[in-house]
């Protein structure tokens, strides 16, 4: 985040308005979506090259369902895309090299941050049967593993539609950016 008076940023903050920007909150969920992903992914890469030559290795890189239509998911489906798009290029890179990449597209999974999420969650898996699926996924190394089936066809369906829809769609999102706008402000306040 750029200098900025704390003292404002809080006053602000107590009026329930948020100072935080569009590019603030691009820039935090950048550093975890997407730095996170490179600083875990390529190491693995590395030593899967230097230590399992002759061995078939395998990376699940989790996305999410929001990938598939970022303009929906607003500053996280951005990165949420860019993980898919990533995995996909790992994938036919290392394929020579016996490495598989798994790509991860979970819908609602119950968990901390499905917890914190406000408002309706439709179609929500117990982190069980998430798990299982992914585990079936890895087993036959689909490309992408994402679910529940219903959620993943409609994301598909909804990904082909003409972007002038899709533009007024993402109005209903609305609560969902003000969430992960209010989590960052309130990370940048804690600093
Ligand atoms: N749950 C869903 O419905 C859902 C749907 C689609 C995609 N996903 C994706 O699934 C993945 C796992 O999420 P989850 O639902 O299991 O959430 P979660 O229970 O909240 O777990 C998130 C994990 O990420 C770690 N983490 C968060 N920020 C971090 C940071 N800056 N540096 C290092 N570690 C950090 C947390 O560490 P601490 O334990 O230390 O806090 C925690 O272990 C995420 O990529 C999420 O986007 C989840």
């Amino acid at each position: 985040m750029r200098d900025r008076d704390h003292d404002v940023l809080h006053k602000v903050a107590e009026e329930d308005k948020l100072p935080v920007e569009e590019e603030d909150v691009l820039r935090d969920v950048i550093n975890t979506n997407l730095n996170g992903v490179l600083n875990t992914v390529y190491p693995a890469v590395r030593y899967f090259l230097s230590h399992n030559k002759n061995k078939v290795s395998q990376i699940a890189i989790v996305s999410s369902l929001m990938g598939s239509v970022p303009i929906i998911g607003g500053t996280y489906g951005c990165t949420k895309s860019f993980v898919i798009n990533l995995g996909h290029v790992l994938r036919t890179t290392y394929a020579k090299n016996n490495i598989r990449v798994n790509v991860v597209l979970p819908g609602w999974v119950e968990s901390r941050m499905a917890d914190a999420f406000p408002g309706s969650k439709a179609l929500i898996m117990s982190t069980s049967s998430a798990a299982a699926t992914i585990k079936n996924g890895l087993a036959n190394d689909r490309a992408v593993i994402d679910f529940p089936t219903i959620a993943a066809f409609t994301m598909d369906v909804v990904s082909r539609l003409p972007i002038a829809f899709l533009n007024e769609a993402s109005r209903f999102m609305g609560g969902a950016r003000s969430f992960v706008k209010k989590s960052v402000q309130d990370k940048l306040l804690k600093k």
